[in-house]
């Protein structure tokens, strides 16, 4: 039986690099982003993939979106949840208004849209029951291992880790698994904007991976894609890292 899965931040970067991994293996996929300007539910041509257009900012825009989603699909079977932003600065200098922002994209959006999918969750036929529902946060690194100039980011993506144990808690007995990846820097439009300004940016990345080389979207995809697949039926409340090693080791300074 075919496998729907609802992809938050699908526009672009890591979410548009999971809803492929998943079309690819034969999932339906909705997937939700501000950035789509299309007609809600109107199919984004070769690709596939249902574009519907949300703020997971706001419970209204949700609320539509995943009516939208309940309408065409019926149930759901896993969520990723990877809208999000990023805002830099101290936080002794930070903008108020970029601190609520981070907090009300990554970690409330987040938070929202994985509750609202449990219901659609508890639906799923009897025959595909067996199959645990999967809810997939997309954490961080750097809400293990925060940096300077980030705190704000780091606080909401440590905060979005503990989302990630509670509800898989909460929601196991219902037959849903809840885990999260905590990617290093990856090369997406996210990246690209803070770090292509002229030259001039403070933005830093999360350390050097020994692998000698930055992060991938699909990378970040591939193992979603096995939180969302048959491989996984007894991992929960996880935070996987998926960053190239770059946390596993203090570097030390040469020279
Ligand atoms: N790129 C990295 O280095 C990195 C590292 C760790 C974690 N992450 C996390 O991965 C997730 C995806 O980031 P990315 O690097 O792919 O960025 P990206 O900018 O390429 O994609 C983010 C997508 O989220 C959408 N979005 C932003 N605000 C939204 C809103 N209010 N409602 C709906 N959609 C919204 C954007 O339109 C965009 O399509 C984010 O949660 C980010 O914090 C990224």
């Amino acid at each position: 039986m075919t496998r729907n899965a609802i992809v938050t931040g699908a526009a672009s970067g890591i979410g548009a690099a999971v809803a492929r991994r998943l079309l690819d293996d034969g999932w339906r996929v909705a997937g939700l982003d501000r950035a789509f300007r299309s007609e809600a539910g109107q199919d984004a041509g070769s690709s596939g993939m249902q574009s519907i257009e949300c703020d997971v900012a706001e419970e209204a825009s949700i609320d539509t979106a995943f009516a939208t989603v309940a309408k065409q699909f019926g149930h759901v079977d896993a969520i990723v949840c990877a809208a999000g932003v990023l805002a830099t600065g101290s936080l002794t200098d930070m903008a108020v208004s970029d601190f609520d922002r981070i907090f009300a994209v990554n970690t409330r959006g987040a938070w929202l849209c994985a509750r609202a999918a449990v219901p659609l969750m508890v639906e799923r036929p009897a025959a595909i029951k067996h199959n645990p529902g999967r809810i997939v946060f997309v954490g961080s690194i750097a809400g293990i291992r925060p940096k300077t100039g980030g705190g704000a980011y780091g606080a909401q993506k440590s905060a979005l880790h503990v989302i990630t144990g509670v509800m898989a808690a909460e929601l196991g007995p219902q037959g849903i698994l809840v885990n999260a990846v905590a990617p290093g820097t990856v090369d997406t439009p996210m990246i690209a904007a803070v770090t292509s300004s002229l030259g001039d940016s403070s933005y830093r990345p999360s350390g050097n991976s020994p692998l000698g080389r930055i992060g991938q979207p699909k990378d970040v995809a591939n193992v979603i894609h096995f939180l969302c697949g048959d491989a996984s039926t007894y991992v929960t409340g996880s935070i996987i890292p998926v960053d190239g090693g770059t946390r596993a080791a203090f570097v030390p300074p040469t020279g």
